[in-house]
């Protein structure tokens, strides 16, 4: 069998710390220990006698039934705190797959259970978002996709990387399919909470038995480093400080979105893209004949700018870029990708 690897996630994680400008990241520049007891009203000295020992290795009793509280009927023994939601992927995948069994897979997709499904001895099918249906997928290619005897479907609810949400009546189609050939529907919601226009994804937890919701702190509420701290995750984390978390992801999706876009409408007609609903992140097709591998690491080894190629999730002609960074830092970055894209796209 052969092993498929997770580019996306090799890609980042060799290079995020090496470059000058990373705008491969699909999450808002991260709040810092100060920020975040600031926004909860919490003074930071009881960090400072927290033992370091061991934590209740499925989180703590405190945080599970805070995170309960965010899905409707859940308790605390429902949930499961992992090391950030990529080990929460796994560990459903891991629980569910076995050789031989067929699982439905948006794509293009960040494709990380793509990827394990297989590794795991799966059959996976695709269903496609389609650009020119503002990347909704077409109902007979998710009926098709989810076939009889499916075992597992994997939805990523807002979309990485296009940063589209479904319509409710694609949530519904794919629901209605899953629970009609009796599949697990894994939802990951990572980038819920994350719109820009303010207006939070649902979930899809509630809507049929066999759902599974992934999430977690990286994205929406910009804690992404908080993976190794989970089970030490600051009594903060209350439904006000959640908001106020939110408010700020919101804040900067709002004022450094329109910066990116009027930077990609000043290359004319070489870019294409749907405005993201939710994320960090703008995918972008482009005109030029250079494969977005080819481009990306170019831009990387002369101007030490992170990008993501499209072909990490499946799409090639395509790069996706995070503008989730602080202002004054992403607007040098767009600077220098543009020297560099200007001498590229000439080649
Ligand atoms: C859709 C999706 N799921 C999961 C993850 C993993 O996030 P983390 O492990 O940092 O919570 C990412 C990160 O980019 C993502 O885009």
């Amino acid at each position: 069998m052969r092993f498929v690897p997770f580019e996306l996630e090799r890609w980042q994680s060799t290079w995020e710390n090496r470059v000058r400008y990373n705008l491969s990241e699909s999450g808002v520049h991260p709040l810092s220990i100060h920020e975040l007891l600031d926004l909860a009203g919490a003074s930071p000295a009881p960090l400072l006698d927290v033992r370091l020992g061991y934590s209740q290795s499925n989180g703590t009793d405190l945080l599970r039934g805070r995170i309960a509280a965010l899905y409707d009927g859940a308790s605390p023994e429902q949930i499961l705190v992992t090391t950030g939601s990529a080990e929460a992927n796994f560990v459903v995948c891991w629980r569910l797959v076995e050789p031989g069994d067929k699982v439905a897979v948006m794509l293009p997709n960040y494709l990380q259970t793509w990827g394990l499904a297989q590794n795991f001895g799966a059959e996976v099918r695709g269903f496609t978002l389609r650009a020119e249906a503002q990347w909704e997928p077409g109902p007979e290619e998710v009926r098709g996709a989810i076939a009889p005897g499916t075992k597992l479907v994997v939805v990523t609810n807002p979309h990485n990387p296009t940063g589209h949400v479904l319509s409710k009546e694609m949530r519904q189609a794919i629901v209605s399919r899953a629970a009609e050939v009796g599949a697990w529907l894994l939802a990951d919601e990572v980038y819920q909470g994350a719109e820009r226009d303010g207006t939070t994804t649902p979930s899809f937890w509630g809507s049929y038995e066999r759902v599974i919701v992934v999430n977690g702190l990286s994205k929406a509420y910009g804690l992404p480093g908080l993976r190794i701290g989970w089970v030490v995750a600051p009594p903060g984390f209350s439904p006000r400080v959640r908001e106020q978390v939110l408010a700020r992801t919101r804040g900067i999706l709002r004022s450094n979105y329109p910066v990116i876009e009027q930077w990609l409408k000043r290359f004319g007609d070489t870019f294409s893209w749907h405005p993201p609903q939710a994320g960090a992140i703008c995918l972008v097709r482009y005109r030029q004949a250079i494969s977005a591998l080819d481009l990306v690491e170019k831009m990387r080894a002369e101007h030490s700018v992170l990008l993501v190629p499209g072909d990490h999730f499946g799409l090639p002609n395509h790069i996706r870029f995070g503008f989730g960074d602080e202002l004054h830092h992403f607007r040098e970055a767009l600077a220098e990708t543009e020297r560099g894209l200007k001498r590229v796209f000439a080649d």
